[in-house]
């Protein structure tokens, strides 16, 4: 019912000549994605119009930013916002990564500034979530996550939950080559998706995709997307490389036939 979402997020990594050798080496390995995965590659900013350039020639493959503003326009030094995004050609956008959280000082509030802002712009949004270790430790992990969702989703209205998805990130294994166990994903995805039917309704919940994210590579992608509320990967290293990125692909379309 839900489609695969297998979606790479680039971090700072790739200027707009290896962008571009990136993704000419995807379009080497396929020119279409398979039917039951949707497929989304986030490149910095910078190299965004470089990559829409290439996405033409690669059918079922999203572009996506990695951050936006919440204003329209303005005194913001340094920033890009959804007007910039939808010109450029990019559909979606990631918000809240635990990244931006942390060195960024994006709080919730801000989280949400964007969400509404983008949602308004008509982007599609990847809203990441999740705990850290110290918080998993003192269980205090499935609060966490509630929270950040409620907060995000706060005044977002139900005809947009289409646009939704969310990405459960435990921060104790983003970059770490640590994953959560497929029983640990699958126990939050089932908890977010419980949220979900809280801020929309159960039928607009079961379509949203919730995206796992964490050191997801192919030796362990087919046991984490396997799970039943588990519909992807938001995927950090592994996208950097054309055959890795492509064979998640693979794996995700041989579970959705
Ligand atoms: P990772 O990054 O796959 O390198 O752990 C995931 C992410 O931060 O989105």
């Amino acid at each position: 019912m839900r489609n695969f979402l297998i979606a790479g997020n680039w971090k700072m990594n790739c200027g707009i000549s290896a962008t571009t050798e990136l993704l000419n080496g995807i379009k080497e390995i396929t020119t279409s994605l398979p039917k039951g995965v949707d497929g989304l590659v986030c490149p910095p900013s910078i190299s965004l119009h470089a990559a829409a350039n290439v996405l033409q020639g690669i059918e079922g493959l999203s572009l996506g930013a990695q951050n936006v503003h919440f204003e329209d326009n303005g005194a913001y030094t340094g920033e890009i916002s959804t007007q910039m995004l939808n010109e450029i050609g990019c559909e979606y956008v990631i918000l809240g990564h635990s990244e931006r959280r942390e060195y960024f000082g994006e709080t919730d509030k801000i989280v949400n500034a964007k969400v509404l802002k983008s949602l308004d712009d008509d982007l599609k949004i990847v809203i990441c979530v999740g705990e850290s270790l110290k918080e998993r430790k003192a269980d205090e992990h499935k609060l966490r996550v509630r929270k950040q969702i409620q907060a995000a989703l706060t005044a977002v209205e139900e005809k947009d939950a289409a646009k939704v998805v969310i990405a459960y990130e435990p921060i104790w294994a983003i970059g770490t080559g640590e994953t959560a166990t497929p029983d640990q994903a699958q126990e939050m995805h089932k908890m977010i998706r419980s949220v979900l039917e809280g801020v929309f309704s159960q039928k607009k919940a079961e379509k949203i995709r919730i995206l796992y994210g964490g050191s997801m590579k192919p030796h362990n992608a087919e046991e984490l997307l396997q799970q039943p509320d588990v519909d992807g990967g938001l995927i950090g290293g592994a996208s950097l490389k054309a055959d890795s990125f492509t064979e998640i692909i693979d794996i995700a379309d041989q579970l959705s036939s």
